[in-house]
């Protein structure tokens, strides 16, 4: 086990929490709502190699921000495989688009020339609009969605953030996406005619059960359902599909949950849920400046003594 870092929001509970938000992206004052990213100068910079900067999420929405693609556009891998970093005028946390050709949320879209001069096209992910990209931003050692990885994603909305986990695990991968509201279940469905690796499946992630037929065994579970009972939906998810072994993601709002706490209380006591239920939290980043009060925890399942050790 990493010692744990001290104080602040996303300290305690017994393992690493980034309090100051890692090397990355940080700090409530760290540049309102943003759809550019500004380039990671100074504490931006490091891990999480973006920096939220600026504008408003308007900016993600297609609005404004991004980058121009064209020739001064430098493409890096970013630590985790699948993420990469569009190196321009400002820095952008990109993801490779596994449809060319397409944005799913008028996202800007980057097209890159190879040397052998064939194009790949990459699309902005922006951390006010995902709060995975957030918690990449934050730091996390370790996300488990790869390429080729099997993800359940709980709570994937119309399917903003589903689309660049799609394009992050590619062709070789499967996101199961589970969404109860039928209003946002019916843009998940269209964008997931076109992203073959996205199972779409509107029904309510406490009875899995009811989807247990579409939904093999699982590499990673991320969860962002905001609910009070969320350590709960997760725990029964996991015992149905997350492999021995396995990891899930969990992305925490506070006031979900209670509105009186304060934010790390209630984060310690929902990992304190998890441990009760075989869900081994390993590190925690806080979302800030991205989301307020937000954390999101990382950890594994039913963790195999060897893994164990090696971890
Ligand atoms: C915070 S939003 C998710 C945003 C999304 N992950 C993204 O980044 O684009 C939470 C979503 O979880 C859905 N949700 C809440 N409870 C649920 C449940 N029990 N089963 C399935 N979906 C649920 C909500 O309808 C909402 O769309």
């Amino acid at each position: 086990m990493r010692p744990p870092s001290r104080g602040g929001r996303g300290g305690g509970g017994g393992f690493r929490g980034r309090s100051d938000g890692g090397r990355g992206g940080r700090g409530r004052g760290g540049g309102g709502r943003g759809g550019d990213f500004s380039a990671g100068k100074g504490r931006g910079g490091g891990r999480g190699g973006v920096r939220g900067g600026g504008r408003g999420r308007g900016g993600g929405r297609g609005g404004r921000g991004g980058m121009k693609g064209g020739s001064k556009v430098i493409i890096e891998p970013h630590r985790h495989e699948g993420i990469f970093i569009a190196k321009g005028k400002e820095d952008a946390l990109v993801t490779k688009n596994l449809v060319p050709g397409e944005s799913v949320y008028n996202e800007k879209r980057i097209s890159v020339q190879n040397e052998d001069g064939t194009k790949v096209e990459y699309r902005i992910w922006n951390p006010f609009r995902s709060k995975l990209a957030a918690a990449v931003l934050g730091g996390l050692d370790n996300i488990h969605i790869k390429p080729g990885a099997k993800i359940l994603y709980l709570g994937a909305a119309s399917g903003t953030s589903v689309s660049h986990v799609s394009d992050i695990v590619g062709p070789t991968g499967v996101v199961y996406a589970v969404e109860f509201s039928h209003r946002s279940g019916r843009d998940l469905v269209n964008m997931a005619k076109k992203r073959t690796n996205v199972v779409p499946i509107i029904e309510d992630a406490r009875h899995p059960h009811k989807y247990r037929m579409l939904v093999g065994m699982v590499d990673v579970i991320f969860s962002d359902v905001a609910q009070p009972d969320q350590a709960r939906i997760l725990a029964l998810n996991a015992s149905h599909f997350l492999k021995t072994g396995g990891h899930f993601v969990i992305s925490i709002k506070a006031n979900c949950i209670d509105s009186v706490a304060k934010p790390e209380a209630v984060f310690a006591g929902e990992i304190n849920k998890m441990k009760q239920d075989n869900l081994k939290p390993h590190e925690q980043v806080t979302l800030e400046p991205f989301e307020r009060d937000h954390a999101c925890v990382v950890g594994g399942y039913r963790v195999l003594k060897k893994q164990k050790t090696a971890e």
